[in-house]
């Protein structure tokens, strides 16, 4: 069942070209420039009209939201607040019927961002769904939503359910994009034609695979690890860092790249592995700068950079390639490097990957 895979969490890892695929088919349309989503379709006033979307979510998911603040803010234009459903709930927020609230989750079932649904329904606001389970609470509770098809994910750690989430997040900006007129119907067939290119370009990432695992040898004995990164690369940070925790127990942060010099920075020595994420797009200058700064403070840098990048190269102690690609894209590509080098590293420390310890696929009580 795990497909010639020694994990569940490898074989989700592979599993993502398909599974993006499986989540933009039938709603992609870009030959005829086209984003075709129901949930949206039928609902268009609402979110044209909202003052603001608040993204409520746990955990993965709340990254993936946290990458959705920016597409949406960018291409839509449409104010965005992501919050934790947990701090949501209980903080008697300000909501409106003007709201638009998302709420993402892989399960379907999670207590807190259930609970934070019925709390802004209460308040009259709009409440849109992006869930993985078919038929789960959240699907259920929701006044719309779009699906991703990400297929069953048994790893605990959320790999294939976070790309995915972010190419269902990604093409429901694109429409309200285009809906409100922000984007000229060329830039707007570049977005699709580029989205449509994803696939195979995680696909090149992937077969970074024997590179990362000697990588992750070089670093598996850490006992601190920093994520940096700057724009729609710092949720990434996040990610990364959460992923290795959870499955190879190392303490990581993740971090803006912009903030460690307000405190982190005071961390770095030659014992510190530090892994920015430095694609050539958006802020690429100032991640060269924060690296610099790593490096002189004997930090050792794993960089994802973009192919064919020379500049970083020359800085890091290890350069990871991601095919280029539209910048509010490159979440997509940044992301499968990390999640490799977690896999590996709790793997050669004897981590059992699927079912790290204390962790629970669905967080069903609070
Ligand atoms: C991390 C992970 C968790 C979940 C979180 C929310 O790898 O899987 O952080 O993302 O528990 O779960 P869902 O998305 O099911 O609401």
């Amino acid at each position: 069942e795990k497909g010639g895979y020694d994990h569940f969490m490898l074989k989700e890892i592979y599993e993502q070209p398909r599974a993006i695929k499986d989540t933009y088919r039938g709603r992609l349309l870009a030959d005829q420039g086209l984003v075709k989503m129901s949930g949206i379709e039928q609902n268009m006033e609402k979110f044209i009209n909202a003052n603001r979307i608040i993204i409520v979510a746990c955990g993965t998911s709340w990254h993936a939201g946290l990458v959705a603040e920016y597409i949406f803010e960018d291409l839509a234009r449409i104010p965005v607040e992501v919050e934790y459903a947990s701090e949501f709930r209980y903080r008697n927020p300000v909501i409106t019927d003007k709201d638009v609230l998302i709420a993402i989750s892989q399960s379907g079932e999670t207590a807190d961002t259930l609970a934070a649904i019925k709390l802004a329904k209460e308040k009259g606001a709009f409440v849109f769904g992006v869930c993985n389970v078919v038929g789960s609470s959240i699907a259920r509770e929701t006044d719309a939503g779009a699906y991703t098809h990400a297929g069953p994910e048994i790893g605990v750690a959320s790999t294939k359910a976070f790309t995915t989430q972010i190419t269902v997040l990604t093409l429901m900006a694109l429409r309200l994009a285009k809906a409100k007129g922000e984007f000229s119907e060329t830039k707007y067939r570049e977005y699709l034609t580029e989205l449509e290119t994803i696939p195979s370009k995680v696909e090149k990432s992937l077969e970074s695979n024997a590179l990362i695992e000697i990588i992750a040898d070089v670093y598996k004995d850490s006992t601190n690890c920093l994520y940096l990164g700057r724009g729609y690369n710092f949720p990434v940070a996040l990610e990364g860092a959460l992923k290795l925790k959870e499955i190879s127990y190392i303490h990581a942060e993740g971090y803006p790249a912009a903030e460690m010099k307000h405190g982190p920075i005071a961390l770095i020595d030659e014992h510190m592995p530090v892994f920015v994420i430095a694609t050539k797009k958006g802020h690429y200058e100032k991640v060269v700068s924060n690296i610099q700064e790593i490096k002189s403070r004997k930090g050792k840098i794993i960089a994802i950079v973009t192919e064919g990048d020379e500049q970083v190269r020359d800085l890091a102690d290890h350069v990871i390639e991601v095919p280029e690609t539209l910048e509010s894209l490159t979440p997509l590509l940044t992301t499968i490097p990390l999640q490799l080098l977690s896999y590996h590293i709790a793997v050669m420390r004897g981590c059992n990957v699927d079912q790290p310890r204390n962790l629970a696929k669905s967080v069903t009580v609070e």
